[in-house]
């Protein structure tokens, strides 16, 4: 009896604690995703990114960078308008791909360039700590 009428109390904290659980867990994978791709591809003088845009990247970083790369896809803006980190997004892996894909011109590597403009994504969508 006492059992029973507690089942759905439980049930209940169960589900509210397994979805906040998920939330959290979303917050995170998308930090991680957004936090690899940055760390792993764009940072530096010496980063995949500034290779291949110098053209010193061979094919293998090249196309590690455009899967690398792609990870952003699905990700969502840490802050500022959804839309607007989309397009963002969307626009730097399809710089990245036609590069990849071997267009190595000097009109492809400045869209990459630009696309990949670290500033114009960062103040629009970048938590300041
Ligand atoms: C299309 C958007 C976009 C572009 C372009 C971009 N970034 Fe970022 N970057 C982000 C976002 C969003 C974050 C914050 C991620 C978070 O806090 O979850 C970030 C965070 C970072 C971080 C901190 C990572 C950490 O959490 O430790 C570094 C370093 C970084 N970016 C480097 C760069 C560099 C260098 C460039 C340019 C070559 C660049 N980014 C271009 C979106 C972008």
């Amino acid at each position: 009896m006492k059992f029973t009428h507690l089942l759905p109390t439980l049930l209940a904290f169960g589900a509210i604690s397994l979805s906040s659980g998920v939330i959290a867990a979303d917050d995170h994978e998308n930090h991680e995703i957004i936090e690899k791709v940055m760390k792993e591809g764009l940072k530096g003088d010496d980063s995949p990114l500034a290779l291949v845009l110098d053209g010193q990247a061979t094919a293998e970083d090249t196309a590690n960078l455009d899967k690398l790369i792609k990870t952003m896809k699905g990700t969502h803006a840490p802050k500022g308008d959804q839309a607007d980190y989309d397009t963002k997004v969307a626009e730097l892996i399809a710089a990245m791909e036609a590069v990849a894909k071997g267009d190595t011109s000097d009109a492809a590597r400045k869209r990459l360039d630009e696309a990949a403009n670290c500033k114009a994504c960062h103040s629009e969508h970048k938590p300041k700590k």
